[in-house]
């Protein structure tokens, strides 16, 4: 059975009956198979498996889409059930804040300044704020992320190293539609053409994955990348599509690497990335 709560005392009451272990996994609703694959690789690892749903306002630039951000509780709720969630905490924005927005938040330094955060700036402090908050109020023992939203996903893992939360962070493989699109909650607002448009990001990232294995170096890689996203049918426009470390520091020559890509197709920012191995420049 789900239980479902909307209060921080619901929560601490339902929260205070879990023994064993609890997993989280943070959402902003709009779930599709992504967030399903993250409750069940959660359900894999911990006695309990809660789930939050909050769009989360500090996180979005004024012009951004907190407003018509889909809220689709009913449908959320039904996907916690059949992938096994043991509790959700859904709370109103007053709930979350109830001293209005706050005024300390986490600094997520220089790697969430760059990327997503040039584009989208203050994007992070919200984050990793919200997500600090949630582990508070959840107290879990792992917490799962997507690896689609790799950056956080880093910056998640820094804070919780920088700052001794103790919490495990679990990263979980993106989840694709056939045709390679990464599943994102965004993805509904593509018009058909869009969609087509918003493969050149994953396309782009195969080309990458091939030519590294093929044995190029980072160079010729991003060449690769860079042709197979023009190649893509129009409509993509592109952000950044950039070869860094695993830890998302800058220019890896040989060895682990993540080649990450963001673009806007109409109005619509879409990001994807891949690990790859680069070989050493000959
Ligand atoms: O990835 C998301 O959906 C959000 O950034 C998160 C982690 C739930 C924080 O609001």
């Amino acid at each position: 059975m789900t239980e479902v709560v909307h209060t921080r005392a619901e929560l601490a009451a339902a929260r205070g009956g879990l023994t064993g272990t609890v997993a989280v996994v943070m959402t902003m609703g709009a779930l599709h198979d992504g967030h399903e694959a993250l409750v069940r690789a959660a359900r894999e690892r911990a006695d309990h498996v809660l789930v939050t749903i909050f769009v989360n306002p500090l996180q979005f630039g004024p012009n951004e889409d907190f407003d018509r951000y889909p809220r689709t509780l009913e449908a959320d709720l039904a996907v916690c059930r059949r992938a096994g969630a043991d509790l959700v905490f859904a709370p109103s924005v007053t709930d979350m804040y109830p001293h209005g927005e706050p005024t300390v938040r986490v600094l997520p330094g220089q790697v969430g300044e760059d990327l997503e955060g040039l584009s989208r700036p203050g994007f992070f402090h919200g984050v990793l704020t919200v997500v600090l908050k949630l582990i508070q109020l959840t107290r879990p023992d792992l917490a799962f992320f997507g690896e689609k939203d790799y950056q956080q996903l880093t910056l998640v893992r820094r804070m919780v190293r920088d700052l001794d939360v103790p919490v495990e962070i679990v990263g979980v493989p993106t989840v694709r539609e056939s045709d390679g699109l990464a599943l994102s909650s965004r993805n509904r607002y593509l018009s058909p053409s869009q969609r087509q448009a918003a493969l050149s990001l994953s396309a782009a990232l195969r080309a990458g994955v091939v030519a590294a294995g093929a044995g190029h170096d980072a160079g010729a890689v991003l060449a690769a990348a860079h042709r197979a996203f023009g190649a893509g049918e129009p409509g993509a426009e592109l952000d950044y599509l950039v070869l860094t470390d695993p830890d998302l520091e800058p220019g890896p020559v040989a060895g682990p690497a993540r080649l990450l890509v963001a673009a806007w197709v109409g109005g619509v920012r879409l990001i994807d990335n891949t690990g790859l191995r680069l070989a050493p420049r000959a």
